[in-house]
C-alpha cells in the first residue's frame, strides 16, 4: 500500500548524504549508506499536512500547543505505553542540541560524563567539545552480540567528579533494543551513584519484530533521574524539520534543562515541524508498520547474502534501528585501508571507527534504502571483498 521501492534522486537537493559524500561515490549512480536518514519518502499525510502549512503563507513562530502535545502524549501512550504530562515536555532543535543541553546543564567544566562506546559519536563530542571529561564504559562484545559491563559501569559512577551518563536506546550502531532488565540495572546502578541518565531514544519507534522497547523513565528509580529524547525524526524521515521532544519528569532538573533550552534555542516549535509531528503522531502508525517491513526484509537480505557470499564476514543482528553493523575485522585491514577498499567498491559507508573505542574494523550500514539499492551495494561488496582475496 505503501511505496518503499521507488528510487528517488536526492542529488542536488543539498542531501549530506548525497550531496557530500566522497569520491567516488559523489555525483556517481551509486547511492551512499551513510548518514541517518531514509531514502525514503515520509508517509503520505505528513507530506500533505506540510504542503497544507505551506500553502497558509505566513510561516511565523510556532509552538508546542495542545494540538501539538496532544498528538505527541497519544503517540507515547499507544506506542509506548507511556503517560506524558505537558509539564514534562522541551522542544529542542534536534536530539545532539539536547544533549549538549544536557552536559552544560547537568555537569560543571571538567566534571565526567559516561558514555559505552561504540556509539553514536556526538556523545564523545557533546563532552568533549563542552570541556566536560570523557569517562567509558565500552560495550562488551561476547559470542556475536554486545551486553553492557554494568561492573566497569558501577567503578565509572563512583568516581566522584562523574555526574552524568549519555545512553543511547536503541543502541546506534550496534543495534541492540536494551531489555527491561539490561536497563533496570543501569537505571540502579546511576540512582545509587547519584548520576543523572540521559537516555537518547530516538530511535525507539524502529523495532524489529519480536522486540520491545522500554521506556527508560518507566523504569524503578528512573522518573526522577532522567532526562528521556524523542522525535518524528528517524521515525519519519523528517530529520531537516529539527525538531526533538525531551521528557524530563523531575522538576529541578527540568527546570535547569529547559531554562537553558530556551536561552540557546528560543523555545519555538519551527513551524513545518509542528505540522508535521501532529501529522506523523495521528495518521503515521500505518506507514511505520510498514516502513519496519520493509527494514526487517532488508537486514533479512542482508544477513543471508553475507551468510552465502561472503561468510569471513558477520552481521550483528539488529534488534532496532535500519542501522546494520557489520564485522569485517576478518579482512585484516587498517582502518584506512578499509575505507578505500569500500571507496573501489562505490561503498560510502560509515567507518566503524568513528564510533570510538572497539569500532575498528566494522562498518555501519544504513539499510533505509529500496531493497534494489541494497542488493546491488552487497553485489558490489562481495566483488571488492573477492577482489582483496585474490
Ligand atoms: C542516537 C542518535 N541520537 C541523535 C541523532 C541525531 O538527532 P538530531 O538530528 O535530532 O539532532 C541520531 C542520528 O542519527 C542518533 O542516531
Amino acid at each position: 500500500m505503501y511505496d518503499f521501492n521507488t528510487i528517488i534522486d536526492r542529488a542536488g537537493t543539498g542531501s549530506i548524504k548525497l550531496d557530500a559524500a566522497p569520491e567516488p561515490v559523489k555525483g556517481s549512480c551509486f547511492v551512499p549508506l551513510t548518514i541517518a536518514d531514509m531514502e525514503f519518502a515520509t508517509a503520505p499525510a505528513i507530506t500533505r499536512a506540510i504542503q497544507r502549512a505551506a500553502e497558509h503563507g505566513i510561516y511565523g513562530y510556532t509552538y508546542a500547543d495542545n494540538a501539538y502535545f496532544n498528538a505527541v502524549k497519544s503517540w507515547q501512550s499507544s506506542r509506548h505505553c507511556w503517560d506524558v504530562f505537558p509539564e514534562w515536555l522541551t522542544t529542542t532543535a534536534g536530539v545532539v542540541s539536547a544533549l549538549g543541553i544536557a552536559v552544560r546543564s547537568f555537569t560543571e567544566p571538567g566534571e565526567g560524563v559516561i558514555i559505552q562506546p561504540p556509539v553514536y559519536p556526538p556523545f564523545a563530542s557533546s563532552v568533549l567539545n563542552n570541556g566536560r571529561r570523557l569517562v567509558e564504559n565500552p560495550l562488551l562484545f561476547e559470542n556475536g552480540g554486545y551486553k553492557m559491563d554494568y561492573a566497569n559501569l558501577e567503578r565509572k559512577c563512583t568516581e566522584p567528579d562523574v555526574k552524568l551518563m549519555l545512553l543511547c536506546s536503541p543502541h546506534n550502531p550496534v543495534g541492540r533494543v536494551w531489555s527491561r532488565e539490561e536497563l533496570a540495572r543501569v537505571a540502579d546502578i546511576c540512582h545509587r551513584n547519584g548520576v543523572i541518565v540521559v537516555s537518547d531514544e530516538i530511535h525507539n519507534d524502529l523495532i524489529m519484530p519480536g522486540n520491545t522497547h522500554t521506556v527508560f523513565a518507566k523504569l524503578p528509580n528512573a522518573l526522577d533521574n532522567c532526562i528521556v529524547c524523542t522525535a518524528v525524526s528517524k521515525t519519519f524521515n523528517l530529520a531537516g524539520l529539527s525538531c526533538s521532544n525531551i521528557f524530563i519528569p523531575n522538576k529541578q532538573l527540568r527546570e535547569r534543562f529547559s531554562k537553558r533550552a530556551r536561552n540557546e534555542s528560543g523555545g519555538c516549535v519551527p513551524y513545518f515541524a509542528r505540522a508535521a509531528t501532529i501529522a506523523a503522531y495521528t495518521e503515521g502508525a500505518e506507514w511505520l508498520d510498514s516502513l519496519i517491513t520493509t527494514v526487517d526484509n532488508n537486514f533479512k537480505l542482508m544477513y543471508r547474502f553475507v551468510e552465502e557470499h561472503l561468510p569471513e564476514l558477520s552481521v550483528i543482528r539488529a534488534e532496532g534501528t535500519y542501522l546494520a553493523w557489520m564485522d569485517m575485522r576478518s579482512l585484516g585491514l587498517d582502518n584506512d585501508a578499509l575505507e578505500a577498499l569500500m571507496l573501489k567498491g562505490y561503498l560510502a559507508l560509515d567507518e566503524g571507527y568513528i564510533f570510538g573505542t572497539n569500532g575498528g574494523g566494522f562498518e555501519r550500514w544504513n539499510l533505509a534504502m529500496p531493497t534494489e539499492l541494497l542488493h546491488g551495494a552487497l553485489e558490489r561488496l562481495e566483488a571488492v571483498v573477492r577482489s582483496q582475496r585474490d
